[in-house]
């Protein structure tokens, strides 16, 4: 069961980087999420192989940092996108029409939201409430709030994205 969820990946990761981080909290209490934070840093998401790494050296069991690992929001267990795009779907984007702005980006893109484009160019995400709902529809691209979005304008925006 907690196989089927993790991430593997094809290529060999280089487990030097991740080993100088757990060399620093080997020993320490509450070691768990800063190395997956650092370890995330270093491979850009959690694949299986890194957890594996993680368990194995800080002897902490796997199902433990499993569920660190998937608790926190901050956490991937997928590789991303170079662009990640939030649309927000809360009540005050939805009664403006956010559903439109995810479904075209689905159309545009060929995938749903939570999911990454194919080639890494994009991942898509749905959020609710950015904070910005004076704006709305509202979605973040790269860390930019965009708002009062209208199927056209995401679509332009996303297009320029490489
Ligand atoms: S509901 Fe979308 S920003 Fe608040």
């Amino acid at each position: 069961m907690l196989e089927d969820t993790l991430v593997s990946i094809d290529e060999t990761l280089d487990m030097a980087p991740l080993d100088e981080v757990i060399d620093q909290y080997i020993g320490q209490q509450g070691a768990v999420i800063p190395v997956l934070q650092r370890a995330q840093g270093i491979y850009g998401y959690l694949p299986a192989e890194v957890l594996q790494h993680i368990s194995k050296r800080l002897q902490v069991p796997m199902s433990q940092i499993y569920g660190v690992a998937t608790f926190y929001a901050q956490f991937y267990m997928a590789k991303r996108g170079r662009n990640t795009v939030r649309c927000c779907d809360g009540t005050a984007c939805h009664v403006r029409g956010a559903a439109r702005i995810i479904s075209t980006l689905e159309n545009n893109l060929g995938i749903k939201a939570g999911e990454t484009t194919p080639d890494y160019r994009l991942t898509l995400e749905v959020v609710y409430c950015l904070g910005s709902c004076g704006l709305a529809p509202v979605a973040v691209i790269n860390g930019q709030v965009v708002g009062r979005l209208v199927p056209e304008k995401i679509t332009e925006l996303v297009r320029e994205l490489k």
